[in-house]
């Protein structure tokens, strides 16, 4: 399975500060947003990842995590020249997807919770066509919305619905078969001029190949695309890293515990950062954990 970052769009509800920085740039608490859905693509084993953005945040999204090998990974960068919708990612990324199986991230999404890894996994095995994750939400009306059955069994899946028609949410994390660039390319523009990704989903439910996994009461999810949801998953983030003693979207201790690096290359990536807390954290969990 190989993975997708989209970091594009245009941060328009958190101007100004998306004024002269990417928003998947800006920091949740103590890290840069793109570390969180990184995070979460590490988590589900996929370590071919491409990161789309905007032309002009690609050589800052480039600094800030190279080529990936030090994390063993491979990562590489696309523009996307406009903001034409989540959809396109798809598109853009066909030849880096090369037919095999997707797991496509948006880039302002973060995913926590002690079990995360275990529903990654299972959404891996089960994939035939589509796997969405949903998480129950308070303004439906904001987010791509699916309707389930008692046996929570996919029925319908709405963006932004006026009337939505249940609370369930459909996270920014979406697993797919080898056939997404091509479902993807036969979606059009929506009325806001769009590809929508919930287009992308309804034609697999059409084809009755798309399945929903609700993520449990375990597992915290947030889209963190306006400055409430930032703050507010910034203090989420710092709370649990405060009471835990603990990092969340820890990409080095990731990289550690899937075997992607040995201890010792994470210990040096850590002490590149030796100053902050981050970097100490980083030091210390290399330190403890043992490679055989
Ligand atoms: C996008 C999708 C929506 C999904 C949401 C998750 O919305 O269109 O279906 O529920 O991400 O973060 P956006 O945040 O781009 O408005």
């Amino acid at each position: 399975m190989k993975g997708i970052i989209l970091a594009g769009g245009s941060g328009s509800r958190l101007q100004p500060i998306t004024n002269s920085i990417s928003k998947q740039l800006v920091p949740v608490y103590d890290k840069p947003m793109v570390y969180y859905p990184l995070a979460t693509l590490m988590q589900a084993g996929v370590r071919e990842i491409l990161v789309i953005s905007a032309p002009s945040a690609l050589p800052l999204f480039t600094e800030l995590l190279g080529d990936g090998r030090r994390l063993g990974l491979e990562l590489s960068y696309l523009p996307q020249e406009e903001p034409r919708g989540i959809a396109e990612a798809l598109v853009l990324g066909e030849r880096h997807l090369g037919g095999a199986p997707a797991a496509l991230a948006l880039g302002d999404n973060v995913f926590h919770g002690s079990t995360l890894q275990e529903h990654l996994w299972a959404g891996r095995e089960r994939l035939d066509g589509c796997v969405l994750f949903g998480s129950p939400v308070s303004d439906p009306h904001r987010y791509g919305i699916a309707e389930v059955d008692g046996s929570g069994n996919l029925l319908s899946l709405e963006e932004k619905p006026p009337a939505p028609k249940s609370d369930l949410a459909v996270t920014g994390l979406y697993l797919y078969d080898g056939n997404a660039s091509e479902v993807a390319r036969n979606v059009r523009p929506s009325p806001r001029g769009e590809l929508e990704i919930t287009d992308v989903n309804a034609a697999y439910l059409e084809e009755k190949r798309s399945s929903i996994i609700t993520l449990p009461p375990g597992i915290s999810w947030a889209d963190t695309g306006t400055p409430e949801s930032l703050l507010s998953t910034s203090q989420y983030v710092y709370s649990l890293e405060k009471q835990e003693r603990t990092r969340v979207a820890c990409i080095e201790e990731i990289a550690l515990r899937m075997g992607f690096i040995d201890s010792g290359a994470c210990y040096n990536l850590g002490a590149e950062m030796q100053h902050s807390a981050y970097g100490q954290y980083v030091m210390n969990f290399a330190e403890l954990w043992d490679d055989s």
